[in-house]
């Protein structure tokens, strides 16, 4: 009879112990699915105390959890701590050093890490497994780095947030403003410790990070990333873009240009009949475009205990079979250093502004973009009772380098009673 495959499971927090009620509650079927038993033999957290839902009593416990990565009746070790340095780089270093396999949901720590870590797996001929890191229960990483094995990968487009796709909906549903949602997300415990990482499009970053590296075998770069997040959206442009026709989203866009690697996560308008302008709530999207099999729509929940774990248990059930992958599809050593690009690829942008309300203040922001080389496509300054004019400009297609030096003109007009919003129309 085969050997079990013996884990080592460092947090318990909702993802881990969603891991823990699949191998208990589907021991049968995974024995099954592998040929194998799954077991635990130990697990590691903060607090021991803590009830989790799971019996737990049949693991020892490790205070450490780099004690727990070296110890010598685990085979893989399971990192579902997250944070990117600290503790689970630790561990996870330990467990590569110690010969162990490691399954990770950690996508901040594969983002910044990745390479490095990567590397250590391959010198060792272990697997460094990740099909929970990005877009939760989608299995995104298998797509791209099996199922799709046969394509050149021109574009990889995602709403990979939960939250922020979550508070956008809110907002457009039920009229709500940014700071009104914001506090329910709070509330229902939908923010991450550091919200910044999911309003400031971070965690969607680093996630686009790790699909672009797979897609374009290049070496996972988040530092070369445009990221913007959703902190400056207003309830005024959720109506302003659903009168035209759109809805808000936070999407990553990554593609290879003859620049470089065009990376991008920021606030953009997409058509509200797109698969992606119908995504509703915290659900998740992934869209790859390949040469060969044209485009594919991925969509599911991209958090929570049940899905995050399903995609952690997709890892563990294959290196339970003896599937054995590189980690971003291509040797690690192989994996190209790309050049960042900026993005070129032009595009309509919905331009919001508070304007001082006197004589020749529109006439100089029009000037100002017809410098840059901007045309307008529609304009509108709509009611108001204070001193200044909310302006909304849709453009025709300009490159961000051609906003940008638009924008920066405006600053010196003496026109703007605030920083302008300018948001990308994605017509996809
Ligand atoms: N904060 C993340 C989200 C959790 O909202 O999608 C899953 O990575």
């Amino acid at each position: 009879m085969a050997t079990p495959l013996r884990l080592g499971i460092a947090g318990l927090g909702t993802v881990g112990a969603g891991v823990v009620k699949i191998i208990q509650g589907h021991a049968d079927l995974l024995q099954m699915r592998t040929g194998r038993e799954i077991t635990i033999s130990a697990v590691s957290a903060r607090s021991r105390s803590q009830d989790r839902g799971v019996d737990l009593s049949g693991y020892d416990w490790e205070d450490d959890p780099v004690a727990l990565a070296q110890r010598d009746d685990v085979d893989v070790f399971v990192e579902l701590m997250g944070g990117e340095d600290g503790p689970a780089k630790a561990a996870t270093e330990a467990a590569l050093a110690a010969g162990k396999d490691v399954v990770t949901a950690n996508k901040a720590m594969l983002a910044i890490h990745g390479q490095a870590l990567a590397e250590a797996a391959e010198a060792k001929d272990l697997c460094l497994r990740y099909e929970a890191a990005v877009a939760g229960g989608i299995p995104v990483i298998k797509a791209l780095t099996e199922g799709l094995a046969g394509n050149q990968i021109d574009r990889v487009m995602g709403v990979m947030n939960g939250t922020c796709n979550y508070m956008l909906t809110r907002m457009q549903d039920a009229g709500l403003d940014y700071q009104t949602v914001f506090a329910e997300c709070e509330e229902l415990g939908y923010l991450e410790a550091d919200p910044t990482l999911d309003v400031g499009g971070i965690d969607a970053g680093h996630k686009l990070a790790i699909l672009a590296a797979i897609a374009f075998g290049a070496k996972v770069n988040f530092a070369g990333m445009e990221i913007e997040g959703i902190e400056s959206i207003t309830i005024d442009d959720i109506e302003q873009a659903a009168d035209m026709g759109y809805r808000i989203k936070l999407l990553g866009v990554a593609q290879m240009t003859g620049r470089g690697l065009e990376t991008r996560m920021s606030p953009c308008l997409v058509p509200d009949n797109s698969p992606l302008g119908q995504l509703e709530a915290a659900t998740n999207m992934v869209v790859l475009e390949g040469d060969q099999v044209g485009t594919v729509v991925m969509r599911g929940a991209g958090a929570g205990e049940g899905p995050t774990a399903s995609a952690v248990m997709s890892d563990i059930v294959d290196l339970a079979r003896g599937t054995r992958l590189t980690t971003f599809g291509v040797p690690a050593s192989e994996l190209k250093d790309v050049r960042p690009a900026r993005s070129a690829t032009p595009a309509p942008y919905y331009l919001r502004m508070e304007l001082m309300d006197k004589p020749g203040a529109l006439a100089k922001i029009s000037a100002v973009l017809g410098d840059a080389g901007i045309s307008i496509d529609r304009m509108r300054q709509y009611g108001h009772e204070a001193a200044t004019a909310p302006v909304l400009i849709v453009t025709h297609k300009a490159t961000r380098t051609a906003l940008d030096e638009a924008l920066g003109a405006m600053d010196t007009t003496g026109v703007l009673a605030s920083k302008p919003v300018a948001i990308r129309i994605e017509n996809v």
